[in-house]
């Protein structure tokens, strides 16, 4: 079955619009993930999505100003943890750290999303430098674990510019990914694409067959917009 993942950032601005929105989005087959301030008020309201959270910290307790670790997280009821974002890398976010992250989620029994894709000068040079570079983030990222995980592709630039990755390499990438994880953990896993995903784009993606869903960003706090690529996924996983 395909899913369709929300993936708030750092909106809304207040819990009211945090629930508000949750209910719109309350349906199976998504995962809404809010920022951590909302988690709480989102995992009340929410009967049919499952909760994620947009990061976490790979130790469980201690002195670590501004982290929040997994099992903070699993109180809270959250089962899928977003890990890797790019724009978490471009806080400073190493491979290193991503895969300690990785860990630890599996360690608490959640699910990683892990977020894989390589920026626009290395897309430039072709297709094949692009699988190359995310074959390292993947490689980087695993430690050899048969764990359930989700790969979310987002190519850098295609987030938040409105210049989607074409349906056809996005599968082409998710095809590539799946070869990869077999062949070197024997993990068989989900691929989503993400970046630029809108209502009129939204079935172009769900229907390929590589693809098994979507990482919404802007979209999804847009509840008229999410709506409509949510029947994308159903008519998808008709
Ligand atoms: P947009 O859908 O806004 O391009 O964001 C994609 C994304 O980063 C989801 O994690």
């Amino acid at each position: 079955m395909k899913v369709v993942v929300a993936n708030w950032k750092m909106n809304p601005a207040t819990p009211r619009e945090a629930v508000k929105l949750a209910r719109a989005e309350d349906k199976l087959k998504v995962i809404v993930a809010p920022p951590f301030p909302f988690l709480e008020d989102v995992g009340r309201v929410l009967k049919r999505a499952t909760l994620g959270a947009q990061d976490a910290f790979w130790i469980s307790r201690g002195a670590y100003t501004g982290e929040v670790s997994v099992q903070q997280l699993k109180r809270l009821r959250v089962s899928y943890v977003i890990v890797g974002h790019s724009e978490r890398r471009a806080q400073g976010e190493t491979n290193g750290m991503v895969r300690k992250k990785v860990e630890a989620v599996h360690a608490a029994g959640l699910t990683p999303i892990l977020c894989v894709g390589e920026p626009w000068p290395v897309r430039k040079k072709g297709f094949a430098a692009a699988k190359r570079y995310v074959a390292r983030q993947l490689h980087a990222a695993l430690s050899g674990t048969r764990k359930k995980l989700i790969v979310a592709y987002e190519p850098v630039w295609a987030i938040g510019s409105g210049k989607a990755d074409s349906p056809a390499e996005a599968a082409e990438m998710a095809d590539f990914i799946k070869e990869l994880l077999i062949v070197s953990y024997r993990s068989s896993v989900k691929v989503l694409y993400g970046g630029s995903v809108t209502p009129r784009n939204a079935r172009a993606f769900l229907k390929a067959r590589a693809l098994d869903g979507a990482l919404v960003g802007g979209a999804s706090l847009r509840p008229r917009d999410f709506t409509k690529i949510i029947s994308a996924i159903n008519v998808a996983n008709r």
